[in-house]
């Protein structure tokens, strides 16, 4: 599908859409196909009781032939003071539904019919409803049979919005595109089978990715890894026949003076939760446990598509948490890569041991200007925000303004969670320096797993710890994608990039 954005509209549409806000009279083309057609726009529209222009409603019009067009297609906006970034991909995102039901093949979005008196900009309310779109239009079927597929079903072949602002829509979609292609590639990965993406598969794929559009892939296998000192990631991996790997990702798109960002993210191929192992009803949903990990890869791929200013070093731990004869134990005391030991308690809290190693391996290499690691880490944050907020911990209030603005900015929610010594307390062992369960475990389960990472960031280094178990995997189809990884934190992350750092 290709989605275009031009001053006139093209002759071949075989179907007009038009969007509306709420209360808005018909005007422009669409009175003119209205006067063309005898007035059944206006007869659909107001006699439909249905149709009541809410964000995403839609009325198709069958047109006669005598027009050139097949459909006429009325797009509810809702009430434009309201619209938003985020309101107007979700209404893109139903239309996109709409037009593949229909069997349109090719659309004209006609944004001249309209006042617009929402904050949001024509330009940036075009581009995000064509973003809506596209993705809304991604699928994983790459397991399905495809001789089952209808032959004659052709599918959307090419959308173009109409509007005066047709350039400076095209240049807003272009960033936000290379932000859906990253979003494309985590959902890809996060989609993916524990049998096919496991965490040597898993760096291959990254490899594949990424390299060609000249990002640097190293590699850490684990035997070198062992040797390093990675005690904390390693325990985690040594239950599965699959061995451990780190991936570290360079894109160097800014000055060479510039220090570079630094995103980590937990990379666990499949989270059975070891010999504390999980309930078997809906063990499946933990291939999703690399959630963090993918986001980081989509990350890098977004900047790496649009030639990014910017310098940026990704970094994920990949293992599969499995019980076995050799698996770490509850009990067992590991030490870290800083130097640092943990006592085990529980071998299903494995995500912050990951992260541990892998954001003291970034800092200490690569001396980030910022750190921000993303993680499905646990079940309490779900328990807390629900499946729409993202988790935010932070030890810095400027970056966390700035996270805040770009994650509104972006579409993609975020909530900010406390940290704090109360937590970190819980967090402190008996018998070791640390403890990866909290003393009260049953409460505030998001916050005591925060602040045992709190303490593996350098003092005054600016921090921020995502916690997207709740937000990693849409639970059922929504607008803007279907069931399955979401790619949460690509947005916001590319978004506070762009606004911040470039
Ligand atoms: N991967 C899970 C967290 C998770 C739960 C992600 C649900 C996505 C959906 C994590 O490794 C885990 O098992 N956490 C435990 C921690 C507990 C043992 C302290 C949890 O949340 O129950
Ligand atoms: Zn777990
Ligand atoms: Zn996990």
């Amino acid at each position: 599908m290709k989605i275009s954005f031009f001053n006139e509209l093209n002759e071949a549409t075989d179907t007009l859409v038009f969007p509306l806000f709420k209360g808005q009279a018909i005007k422009d083309a669409l009175a003119d196909l209205d006067t063309k057609t005898d007035g059944l726009i206006a007869t659909h529209y107001e006699e439909n009781k249905q149709f009541k222009c809410k964000l995403g409603d839609v009325l198709v019009v069958r047109l006669p032939k005598s027009t050139g067009h097949r459909y006429a297609v009325l797009l509810g906006l809702g009430e434009d003071e309201k619209m938003s970034r985020d309101g107007a991909e979700t209404a893109g995102g139903k239309l996109y539904k709409t037009l593949k039901h229909l069997g349109a093949e090719h659309i004209g979005v006609m944004m001249e019919q309209g006042l617009n008196d929402s904050d949001l900009p024509m330009d940036a309310l075009i581009a995000h409803l064509a973003m809506g779109v596209n993705l809304s239009a991604y699928e994983f079927d790459k397991y399905k049979d495809k001789r089952d597929a209808d032959e004659d079903e052709k599918g959307v072949e090419a959308i173009d919005f109409i509007s005066s602002q047709a350039e400076s829509a095209s240049n807003a979609y272009i960033v936000l595109d290379a932000m859906a292609q990253g979003v494309f590639f985590a959902r890809d990965l996060v989609n993916e089978p524990p049998n096919v993406l496991y965490p040597e598969s898993y760096a291959e794929m990254v490899k594949e990715k990424l390299k060609p559009l000249g990002v640097q892939v190293e590699v850490l296998d684990d035997k070198k890894m062992v040797k390093m000192g990675m005690g904390a990631l390693m325990a985690v991996g040594q239950g599965s026949a699959r061995p451990a790997r780190m991936v570290i990702m360079r894109w160097n798109g800014g000055s060479p003076d510039q220090k570079p960002l630094g995103f980590v993210g937990k990379g666990v191929t499949f989270d059975t939760g070891g010999i504390s192992i999980k309930p078997a009803a809906q063990m499946d949903l933990m291939k999703m446990d690399m959630g963090g990990s993918a986001a980081v890869c989509g990350l890098m791929y977004s900047l790496a598509l649009r030639n990014a200013p910017v310098n940026v070093v990704g970094a994920i731990g990949l293992v599969e948490n499995m019980p076995s004869d050799n698996a770490y134990r509850p009990a067992d005391i590991v030490k870290a890569y800083n130097g640092k030991t943990i006592e085990i308690l529980n071998t299903d809290a494995e995500g912050r041991l990951v992260l541990c190693d892998t954001l003291a391996y970034v800092q200490e290499q690569h001396d980030p200007e910022i750190v921000i690691d993303l993680a499905t880490l646990t079940g309490a944050i779900m328990v807390a925000l629900g499946t729409e907020y993202t988790g935010v911990f932070c030890n810095n209030d400027e970056l966390w303004a700035k996270m805040d603005a770009s994650g509104k900015h972006s579409g993609e929610k975020l909530w900010r969670m406390p940290l704090g010594d109360n937590f970190s307390e819980e967090m402190k062992s008996k018998v070791a320096d640390y403890r990866n369960l909290g003393t009260v475990a049953r409460y505030g389960g998001a916050s005591t797993a925060a602040a045992f990472l709190e303490f593996f960031i350098d003092k005054d280094r600016p921090w921020a710890h995502m916690d997207i178990a709740g937000t990693a995997w849409a639970h059922k189809d929504k607008p803007t994608g279907p069931m399955g990884g979401t790619g949460a934190g690509v947005r916001a992350l590319h978004q506070l990039i762009v606004d911040h750092y470039e």
